[in-house]
């Protein structure tokens, strides 16, 4: 059984103008689909093979030999999610449980905003900057370098933003700021209530 490019939640050209349509053409059509079709060239005869994808993150983050494995796989479900954290009707702010937890965790909501642009914007090379739960149930924000991704330990992510700089270079060029400037006017506020449970 094949691994497979999920749908996107909506039209690649529904995100302008904050991200155009040619960035997801990239970004999804290329990127997110190399990352699947590469891991199918991969797994092949390996004991990942009839793994879930979870699986296969998991175990082949255990294996230095893996390292392939690992970052195809991860890369799969970081830019799932990434395109499920992004919605043409999202921005503005959250409410409801969320918003009371943003407040008690950073303060506001314009904070976390601040604190978590911060994070992605000082991301030393390629990763991700994330919003998790801890296990004591706490919010953080993170930085992830590469591939690497919260599901392989004990935190639960519940927003993330893309900084490698094919998510930003056709339309911001080197301006990662100004990217995740945009990224806000974009943010699925209703993904990330329902993945904070
Ligand atoms: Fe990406």
């Amino acid at each position: 059984m094949a691994f497979e490019l999920p749908p996107l939640p909506y039209a690649k050209n529904a995100l302008a103008p904050h991200m155009s349509e040619q960035t997801l053409d990239f970004h999804y059509g290329k990127h997110h689909n190399g990352y699947v079709v590469k891991l199918n060239t991969l797994v092949p005869g390996t004991k990942y093979e009839s793994m879930s994808l979870m699986d296969v993150i998991a175990e082949s983050s255990k294996v230095a030999a893996d390292k392939g494995i690992f970052n195809n796989s991860a890369q799969i479900w970081n830019h799932s999610f990434y395109w499920e954290c992004l919605s043409p009707d999202g921005g503005g702010d959250p409410s409801g449980a969320l918003y009371d937890a943003l407040t008690s965790s950073f303060g506001s909501v314009d904070t976390f905003r601040e604190q978590f642009s911060q994070k992605a914007v000082t991301l030393f090379g390629s990763g991700w900057a994330w919003l998790v739960k801890k296990a004591d149930g706490s919010l953080a924000i993170e930085q992830t370098s590469n591939a690497d991704t919260p599901v392989t330990g004990s935190d639960t992510p519940l927003l993330t933003c893309d900084v490698w700089e094919h998510a930003y270079y056709v339309d911001y060029r080197n301006a990662r700021p100004k990217y995740v400037e945009a990224y806000w006017n974009l943010v699925n506020w209703d993904f990330v209530a329902k993945n904070l449970g």
